[in-house]
């Protein structure tokens, strides 16, 4: 819970709070970018939420914080009256689950529904207020999980649901070594008509991809998108295996297809598939000038 004497001084006046806690993980000012801001390395409130759809958003925020840093000092009563607005409709099915996961450092996770079994896009935070929602969703039939870093709750999730979580090889450790389906190489695997899993390693080992209907792309940690540029980038400060992989990797994406293009963390965009195409190579020609 947040804590109203380690507020932050920047915040703007009002009942909406971050507190000193926050680690900074993009999480509120990715989905409030009107409430929220980074000053410093910390998030604040720059203004204060009026009526209820931005109260929704605030509170969106609240229930995401992985630290549970954004607190409210005097509830209106707007704020009482609202539901989570989790997880919330990105496009056609795919959904945003909030909840992050310290452990993850609040990396996002998503929701694919579909006729032939839903898919959680790694692991939130275990909250059964989501879990209820998702079972109303159709409950979760496989779990993916882009590499080690953002598994969090999935033994929770695999409990409650019964789902099947499909990993690499290369990133099972002690926690992970119960999941139902991993795969090894470095070959495209065609899981479903509909779900196409790209090996990159590069920030780790074994970390994959995903490709949706050929129009949505979840990318844990492999590449971001930047959202004051509308720009995609990749972390060589957060890559943990090989950098020349990575980049590697990220010339393989750049012959797949797709619209969308979701991280693990500081929000997703939509980019239409020539743009992503130009965009993707545009990152790559810039990175390997680096080299
Ligand atoms: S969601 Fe929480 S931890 Fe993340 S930036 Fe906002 S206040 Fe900080
Ligand atoms: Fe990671």
């Amino acid at each position: 819970m947040a804590n109203i004497q380690k507020a932050h001084p920047q915040n703007v006046q009002g009942p909406l709070f971050v507190d000193t806690t926050c680690i900074d993980c993009a999480t509120c000012f990715h989905l409030a970018p009107e409430i929220f801001q980074e000053l410093d390395g910390k998030s604040v409130v720059k203004g204060q939420p009026h009526g209820p759809k931005e109260w929704l958003l605030a509170k969106r925020a609240i229930l995401s914080c992985p630290t549970s840093s954004i607190g409210v000092s005097v509830a209106p009563q707007e704020f009482n009256n609202l539901g989570s607005g989790l997880p919330f409709e990105i496009s056609e099915g795919v959904f945003y689950c909030g909840y992050t996961s310290p452990h993850s450092f609040g990396a996002s996770s998503y929701l694919i529904v579909r006729s032939s079994g839903n898919v959680l896009v790694d692991s939130p935070r275990f909250n059964s207020q989501l879990a209820q929602k998702i079972e109303a969703l159709g409950g979760i039939r496989y779990m993916f999980l882009t590499h080690q870093d953002d598994v969090a709750d999935h033994k929770k999730f695999h409990s409650f649901f019964n789902c099947k979580r499909i990993i690499h090889s290369d990133e099972v450790n002690s926690d992970t070594q119960d999941c139902e389906i991993q795969l090894i190489g470095s070959e495209t695997v065609h899981f479903a008509s509909d779900l196409k899993i790209i090996m990159t390693p590069g920030h780790t080992k074994g970390h994959m991809n995903l490709i949706y209907r050929g129009k949505f792309l979840f990318t844990g940690d492999h590449l971001f998108v930047d959202p004051d540029l509308g720009q995609l980038r990749a972390s060589k400060s957060y890559c943990w295996y090989s950098w020349v992989e990575q980049v590697k990797s990220l010339e393989k994406l750049a012959q797949e297809k797709f619209e969308w293009i979701l991280p693990g963390h500081g929000g997703w965009g939509y980019f239409g598939v020539e743009d992503s195409h130009y965009k993707i190579n545009e990152l790559v020609t810039g990175l390997k000038g680096q080299q």
